[in-house]
């Protein structure tokens, strides 16, 4: 049994495999073709953090392979009332045969899977966004081809997308750029040494971008950390990726962002919707990748 906590979790390989999928399922979806390869299969999903994108791509997708999904949130279910995280484990996965979670930090969801019968996903913690980037590779492997060899530039805080982009660029090969506020680094200490290999910080934002194929960014106040807002707000100033950052990458450079976006914080407006950014493909291609990882998970290879 295989869980996908963390990017790293899976080999180039099976990263290869779950692409070609993705790719396959895709074309069932755009052509009204039923594939119903988890009829009666079930995912519970637990957001103990707010969502949009997950929540949709993970209850269309499981519905779209034949299965169903049951959504629990800290809330309106016992998690909310002190359960320790390895009884709702131990329950929750004799009932179903995979489970998503979203939550903070990556030690409650590596304790889950530990207790887990069934695969577990990790749809966004504190730490990494490994669904995401799942999709955001495939989305810029579509519109360029292989990532391998090409610069990524990370402008912004060195939080869970920074993280698990740097686990990609081990996994495929490519050179990690990356500016944030002084205090908002990305996390060293979880990264290994073949990850850190592919990383190169830079003080100024437009040095990590000049020349990059990609250029991505998240939020400046990330969930969880809302009490920091007004503060983020200050410190992330010089570090919105507008037209003149665009300008510096190469000419046919993509634009990403995970979404939600704030245009005029981290990204304006003019890039967020110009020609460059591929945001809502990304978006789009989270149905289509997690389906293909649901399969994936489940199945083993089809
Ligand atoms: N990008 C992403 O995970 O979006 P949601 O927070 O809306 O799920
Ligand atoms: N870094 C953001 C991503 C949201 C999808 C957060 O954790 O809130």
């Amino acid at each position: 049994m295989k869980h996908f906590l963390q990017l790293r979790d899976f080999t180039r390989d099976e990263f290869e495999y779950l692409f070609d999928r993705t790719k396959h399922i895709k074309a069932l979806f755009k052509s009204y073709t039923i594939y119903h390869p988890l009829r009666d299969r079930m995912l519970a999903m637990v957001f103990e953090k707010q969502s949009t994108r997950t929540r949709v791509s993970f209850e269309a997708g499981i519905h779209q392979l034949g299965g169903s999904s049951i959504n629990l949130t800290t809330g309106e279910t016992q998690l909310g009332r002190g359960e320790p995280i390895e009884d709702v484990a131990r329950v929750i996965s004799r009932m179903v045969d995979l489970v998503m979670i979203r939550t903070y930090d990556q030690s409650i969801i590596e304790r889950f899977a530990e207790y887990s019968r069934v695969p577990v996903i990790n749809g966004l913690t504190n730490q990494y966004h490994p669904c995401q980037i799942l999709a955001d590779v495939f989305t810029f492997i579509e519109h360029r081809g292989d990532i391998s060899g090409r610069t990524v530039a990370w402008i912004g805080d060195g939080n869970n997308m920074c993280n698990t982009w740097l686990q990609a660029a081990a996994i495929f090969g490519f050179s990690l750029h990356v500016a944030s506020p002084e205090g908002y680094a990305l996390d060293n200490r979880l990264a290994s040494s073949r990850e850190l290999a592919c990383l190169s910080v830079f003080d100024d934002p437009m040095a990590a971008v000049r020349g990059a194929d990609l250029v991505t960014t998240d939020v400046w106040t990330s969930m969880g950390y809302e009490a920091e807002k007004e503060e983020r707000q200050k410190d992330f100033a010089d570090y919105q990726v507008d037209a003149d950052m665009m300008a510096v990458a190469r000419p046919e450079a993509l634009f990403m962002h995970c979404l939600p976006a704030h245009r005029g914080e981290e990204v304006s407006e003019e890039v967020l919707e110009g020609p460059q950014s591929v945001v809502w493909d990304e978006a789009e291609n989270r149905l289509h990748a997690q389906k293909a990882l649901m399969e994936y998970l489940v199945l083993g290879r089809v």
